[in-house]
């Protein structure tokens, strides 16, 4: 029998007490949809789908290799798009950010994983099939100082992401 790939994404994890206020916000706002859970909470910097599992040696030397400056995000805009994903974002994206994720395409380009080639539009998912954007202003401070190499597992009680690699940031 072969072993099933490994579905996997480079992220920020959202800090707990960060994932713990917006949890509390999304419920006060009234959000509909599907809420992604605390634990979930994330910013994608980029998506890899079913890699090997032979190949996850080679993500977790890229990772040591990825920029570690550290920065801070600005979450200040709610939105929704029209495939029904409610989001937080940043209306300015940090330098530091926009590099990180340049430098993560382009080692992953190199090794001949498959990348995205859209435009990177940073957001946190906070519910997937949402119907309306409520009408709210976020504020919320997010010292970045991780970057996580994340597995998605899914299981009868819901999908689950594991950290298989993280690296801090310097601030
Ligand atoms: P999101 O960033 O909009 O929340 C794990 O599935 C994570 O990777 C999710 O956060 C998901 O969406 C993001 N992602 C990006 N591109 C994806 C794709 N083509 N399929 C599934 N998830 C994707």
């Amino acid at each position: 029998m072969t072993t099933p790939p490994l579905r996997l994404f480079f992220a920020l994890p959202c800090p707990k007490d960060l994932a713990t206020l917006l949890c509390a916000w999304r419920e006060g706002i009234g959000a509909d949809g599907r809420p992604v859970d605390a634990a979930n909470l994330h910013m994608t910097l980029a998506f890899l789908g079913s890699v090997p599992r032979g190949r996850k040696s080679e993500l977790l030397e890229l990772g040591k290799a990825l920029p570690r400056e550290a920065f801070t995000l600005q979450l200040d805009h709610l939105g929704r798009w029209r495939n029904g994903i409610l989001h937080l974002s940043p209306s300015i994206a940090p330098e530091p950010l926009l590099n990180l994720v340049h430098r993560l395409r382009e080692m992953l380009v190199a090794l001949d994983f498959p990348v995205e080639q859209r435009p990177f539009h940073p957001h946190l998912t906070l519910a997937r099939h949402s119907l309306r954007l409520p009408t709210a202003q976020p504020s919320f401070t997010w010292p970045v100082r991780k970057v996580t190499l994340f597995s998605s597992e899914s299981s009868p009680r819901g999908v689950r992401y594991r950290a298989i690699g993280d690296w801090s940031l310097n601030p």
